[in-house]
């Protein structure tokens, strides 16, 4: 079972956009947990639901700030956000349907899922506000 942790590394240097990934962590590490611990599809569905949510409305949160401060790469980055929120209902759909739960790979997606997009197109959002807002 791998958990991720958040650490100043992971820091965007945005208070209000870390408070939101250290949250998208947690459910993560919650989800991990509980498919590593074998728990029943309806609790594992629920946790990858509310994970599926808080992400579309950080996104949203991010997007009102790219607005506000008038960032120059806002459409690339929400093209970003949009395939990740595909990809992740994708993999819901899957872990809804099929009858085996959620396997280590979908677990290691996830992660690469989280922690790709923050290490990348979020730092360099950071960045940005930083010297803005
Ligand atoms: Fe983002």
């Amino acid at each position: 079972m791998k958990e991720l942790v958040w650490d100043k590394t992971m820091s965007v240097e945005v208070p209000e956009i870390d408070e939101d990934h250290r949250r998208l962590v947690d459910l993560f590490n919650l989800l991990t947990r509980a498919v590593a611990q074998g728990e029943p599809k309806p609790y594992t569905a629920a946790l990858m639901d509310e994970l599926i949510s808080c992400t579309v409305w950080h996104f949203k949160h991010e997007e009102r700030l790219m607005l506000r401060y008038g960032y120059r790469d806002l459409a690339e980055h929400r093209t970003e956000h949009t395939a990740l929120i595909d990809s992740a209902k994708e993999l819901q759909q899957k872990l809804l349907l099929g009858a085996t739960p959620p396997t280590a790979e979908d677990i290691d997606f996830l992660e690469r899922w989280l922690t790709e997009h923050i290490y990348g197109a979020d730092m360099a959002l950071g960045s940005y506000l930083g010297e803005v807002m």
